[in-house]
């Protein structure tokens, strides 16, 4: 399974990177606002900085027209820009024409089955159901994930899932366990990855037996 940071943070989708875990980057509009700087100069210093992998950068115009005008201009930024559409009948409207022209698009806000075939046969080169938003409302997100999967098995669909809206350890690892394609995961959930108690313990005991027997691998 694929690692894609969602983030629109450059720095922290470097350390990512340096760990060998960014595949991909997501952003959206809220995580564009947070960085203070203009959207194309953010888009391209992240582009420039994981140039070999897909970024996702979100149109914003809710009618069609608009949203093709916005991923022409999106897509000529960088090579590996992917153009984030939002699940709404003039996004899959958009998305078919998008997908005629070779853009690279992410279908984003998915929350239903129904919702993700759409999408597919819209031809998104990426579907993102949102799973964390939906566990928050008491349903299981990742059940979704399971049926996006049967969905595009069943009939080849070139669409990739992206598991969307991850928050924590355990949602990766169902993703993993379902078959998603790709886990978009912020990169603070990225680190906690690493995490486990017992292996911070057995470093310890290691590292003070060691040190304790006074050797060396360099005599
Ligand atoms: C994915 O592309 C979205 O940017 C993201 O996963 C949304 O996550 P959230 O529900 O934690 O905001």
């Amino acid at each position: 399974m694929k690692f894609f940071v969602d983030t629109a943070n450059v720095k922290a989708i470097k350390e990512i990177d340096e760990l060998g875990l960014c595949d991909g980057v997501t952003t959206n509009p809220s995580l564009a606002a947070k960085e203070g700087k203009g959207f194309k100069q953010n888009v391209q210093e992240i582009c420039a900085a994981v140039p070999g992998v897909p970024v996702s950068a979100e149109v914003v115009a809710l009618d069609a027209e608009g949203m093709i005008k916005e991923a022409r201009e999106v897509s000529s930024w960088a090579a590996n820009v992917v153009v984030k559409v939002p699940m709404i009948p003039e996004g899959v409207k958009a998305m078919r024409v998008m997908h005629a022209e070779g853009i690279k698009t992410n279908c984003t806000l998915i929350f239903s089955a129904v919702q993700a075939l759409l999408a597919c046969k819209a031809g998104a080169t990426y579907i993102s159901p949102f799973i964390g938003r939906l566990d928050d409302l008491g349903v299981l997100g990742m059940e979704l994930i399971e049926e996006c999967r049967t969905i595009i098995d069943n009939y080849g669909f070139e669409s990739e899932i992206i598991t969307a809206s991850v928050r924590h350890p355990l949602h990766v690892a169902q993703a993993a366990l379902v078959g998603a394609d790709i886990a978009t995961i912020p990169p603070g959930a990225i680190k906690k990855l690493f995490s486990h108690p017992l292996t911070d313990r057995g470093m310890d005991a290691f590292m003070k037996d060691w040190e304790k027997a006074g050797l060396k691998i360099f005599e």
